[in-house]
């Protein structure tokens, strides 16, 4: 026999590297008790959450709360059922329209997780004979949803426009083509030139694609994201997003002003042979998109908190994934796995939780510590974060 699990001994000695010497388990941290949406209980210390993508603090928002609990009351606990059977419930369709206003876009809809919004989308738009030319860097579930379509798949070097421009004009006359990029990258926090990459998408004769999963409610005036910021919403035929950051609990969407966009609702596998999400994510969901949309003064206290972790970081002698702070995310690079695992730790150790990131989830192999701010983070906690930062940095001779 076989042993089929051979196949993960690179990835086994791995997790032993990082975990070795008594180390913490960066992938195995439970949150005992969590406090706020910058607070938890971690090993019994009270630890500050700079990892958690919670870019708005929405989870403890009491009216997204209350809204929860009382659809948990009248709705039960889950639908057991798909959207186009039985699990369809007034708030889908609500959340939906919330969508909809949020975005000012004729139609939503709503998936179980923002990876299913990909897996589905994707390679339910593109087809047999089609071509998808994506960002190298796009996020697991882009990549994966091209994988389960039957489209051909062209990958161009991270943002670069004549790279995009020139797989666009190889591609055989007659074919359908779609571009997917996203907003901001979540490894390096880095955002996309999406006005001129969407224009040169379009003159090609493309459908785009935009992935706003990292700067929903945050970036653009309205908190729609980067072609909101760009000013290039109106040349995207779908936005993808998650209710897994911003929004602060669980789910998917493509929004769209297609005007045949509702087949999708019979034709994408993702959304048709799985359940819905329960009664009480979807009225959290709801809630919190409507409050987003009048959170100006959060929206501006993030940035002020974005910058100043990158310049006071910057200033210690971290290297960091972007010259200047272009999102929430801020990636500090590390040298190596195992001085990024030691350094993980040294902050765990005086209070703090980032994100450890490993090949082959990073561009060009690297380690890094990504750093996501809320703006329910203090400017108090933002010096404590630095602190840290510095007293663990010097502690494993990072800088
Ligand atoms: C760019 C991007 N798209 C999609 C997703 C998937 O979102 P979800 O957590 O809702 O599955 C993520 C999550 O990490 C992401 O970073």
């Amino acid at each position: 026999m076989i042993d089929l699990f051979s196949r993960f001994d690179e990835m086994i000695a791995l997790r032993e590297t990082v975990r070795g010497a008594g180390r913490e388990d960066p992938f195995g941290l439970v949150m005992e008790r969590v406090l706020s949406p910058t607070e938890a209980i971690c090993n019994g210390r009270e630890t500050i959450l700079l990892g958690t993508y919670n870019y708005m603090g929405m989870t403890f928002d009491p009216d997204v709360i209350a809204a929860g609990k009382d659809a948990l009351d009248r709705f039960g606990a889950g639908t057991t059922g798909s959207r186009v059977l039985n699990g369809t419930y007034a708030g889908h369709k609500d959340v939906e329209a919330a969508l909809c206003e949020f975005y000012a876009m004729d139609h939503a809809m709503v998936f179980s997780t923002g990876y299913q919004a990909n897996l589905g989308i994707i390679s339910t738009v593109a087809g047999k004979g089609d071509y998808i030319v994506l960002d190298i860097d796009s996020h697991a579930s882009i990549w994966d949803g091209c994988k389960m379509g039957d489209a051909e798949v062209v990958p161009f070097r991270h943002n670069d426009i004549e790279a995009m421009e020139k797989r666009l004009k190889r591609i055989p006359e007659g074919a359908g083509k779609l571009v997917v990029l996203e907003g901001v990258y979540s490894m390096l926090g880095d955002i996309a030139p999406l006005k001129q990459m969407i224009a040169v998408a379009r003159a090609q004769g493309a459908m785009v694609l935009v992935d706003e999963a990292h700067s929903m409610g945050f970036i653009g005036p309205n908190g729609r994201g980067v072609a909101e910021d760009q000013g290039c919403l109106e040349d995207v035929d779908f936005v993808i997003g998650t209710f897994s950051k911003s929004v602060g609990t669980v789910g998917g969407f493509c929004v769209s002003n297609h005007p045949k966009f509702e087949i999708l609702r019979m034709a994408c596998r993702p959304y048709v042979f799985t359940a819905s999400l329960p009664p009480s994510v979807v009225a959290t969901a709801a809630t919190s998109i409507r409050k987003l949309m009048h959170a100006g003064a959060k929206r501006a206290h993030l940035w002020e908190n974005s910058r100043a972790l990158h310049g006071e970081l910057k200033a210690l002698g971290f290297r960091l994934g972007t010259q200047s702070p272009q999102s929430a995310i801020i990636a500090v690079i590390m040298p190596d796995l195992e001085r990024g695992a030691a350094m993980w730790e040294a902050l765990l150790r005086e209070g703090l939780y980032v994100n450890l990131a490993r090949p082959p989830a990073t561009p060009a192999g690297m380690t890094l510590l990504r750093c996501s701010l809320c703006a329910e983070h203090t400017a108090g906690q933002v010096q404590r974060i630095i602190g840290m930062f510095e007293r663990a940095g010097k502690a494993t001779g990072i800088i």
